[in-house]
């Protein structure tokens, strides 16, 4: 089995694969770190073939069955290769992190001056689906049967809107939102118009008691790094939630420390998808030390560098992610009146532990 491992910036996790086309790295280092990709394979948890089905939490699957698990992935169909991304350190907005992009000549504005985010980049919008093809991705059949189950849901963080499309695709009738501030994001997940997109952002919205599900995935959730974020974030949430309603969403497990294997993890390329017969690639990775968030936690930096056919140059972005441990969570959610009902260790439905990569929530008002 050959390991190539992704993930996008803030983005999902994409788990190893045994089938599919291998993917070549982009590089290879003699003295780069054991995969966690490889290390997931022995884990008894962590091996195997994408699935669809959902699982139990204590259901250990067949190999046959096991899902992927986002952010390690191996040989894609789409010949996603390894190539890297991740965080940066100190206290830090995301506003901030990207006001500090152009050390490569890659930062870009828009006409009005105003710094573009990386989803904003409707090139970079349009390689997203290809560096996380929906078959490799075991969040999304965690969330797909929840949205199915739910008659009005809001997806913040939509992206490119994909969990929608196959929600609406696998037969949902009642109503779907998906909110994103990037437009890049949005205009791709606007190729389906029976589905409600709204460009916004989570902090300034105003639905009261609408929703029966709100999401958040590919660690979306993540990028409200300031105490400020994730309270006006989680008080936008709980104030949308229908009652009865619940909030579903994952955040990477600090006590792992993921994001010291980020440049060897997060580096993907994949064939131009515009057809160009090109490759786009993407590298991520940590930028300098993690640092404690003030209001608990630990914050991420991270450098993503991109090239392809669509940008002449280097495109270069900055980001940052805070990292909370389940009880800081709790904490968090508590003040916007949210409690846990739900809590895994992955998407397999497997117990919550330190050895876990993710801490995936399902939250209620209180
Ligand atoms: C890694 S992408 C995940 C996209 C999609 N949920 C998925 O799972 O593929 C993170 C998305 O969150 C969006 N986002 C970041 N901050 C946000 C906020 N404050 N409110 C709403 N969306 C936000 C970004 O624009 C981006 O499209």
């Amino acid at each position: 089995m050959s390991c190539t491992d992704s993930t996008s910036d803030g983005g999902p996790r994409i788990r190893c694969r045994r089938q599919g086309r291998e993917r070549t790295p982009l590089r290879q280092r003699a003295d780069e770190p054991p995969s966690p990709c490889r290390a997931a394979a022995r884990h008894p948890r962590a091996t195997g073939l994408p699935s669809r089905t959902k699982r139990g939490r204590d259901g250990e699957a067949t190999a046959a069955e096991r899902p992927l698990r986002a952010g390690t992935r191996q040989a894609g169909r789409n010949g996603v290769a390894r190539a890297g991304f991740g965080p940066q350190a100190g206290p830090v907005t995301n506003d901030q992190a990207r006001r500090r992009d152009g050390t490569d000549g890659g930062q870009e504005t828009s006409a009005a001056g105003e710094e573009l985010s990386l989803f904003a980049d409707p090139r970079y919008a349009a390689c997203y689906d290809a560096f996380f093809p929906w078959e490799d991705r075991e969040d999304f059949h965690f969330y797909l049967p929840r949205v199915t189950a739910a008659d009005a849901v809001l997806d913040v963080g939509c992206g490119t809107g994909m969990l929608l499309h196959h929600a609406r695709e696998a037969g949902h009738a009642g109503r779907l939102v998906g909110l994103d501030p990037a437009p890049g994001m949005l205009e791709r997940a606007r190729r389906r118009t029976d589905v409600e997109w709204v460009r916004g952002d989570l902090r300034s919205v105003a639905w009261r008691e609408e929703f029966d599900l709100v999401l958040m995935t590919g660690h979306a959730f993540q990028e409200l790094v300031t105490d400020a974020d994730l309270r006006a974030a989680l008080r936008a949430v709980s104030a949308a939630l229908a009652p009865g309603g619940s909030f579903a969403f994952e955040t990477r497990n600090p006590a792992l420390r993921g994001w010291e294997r980020w440049d060897f993890e997060y580096s993907l390329a994949v064939p131009d998808p515009e057809g160009s017969g090109g490759t786009v690639r993407m590298a991520m990775q940590a930028e300098g030390p993690a640092t404690p968030a003030p209001g608990g936690g630990t914050l991420v930096r991270a450098v993503t560098r991109l090239t392809g056919p669509a940008w002449p140059g280097l495109r270069t972005h900055r980001s940052a992610y805070r990292f909370l441990n389940a009880a800081e969570l709790r904490g968090f959610l508590a003040e916007a009146g949210l409690e846990v009902a739900e809590q895994y260790g992955d998407f397999d439905g497997s117990p919550p532990d330190d050895s876990a990569p993710e801490i995936v929530t399902v939250a209620r008002r209180a």
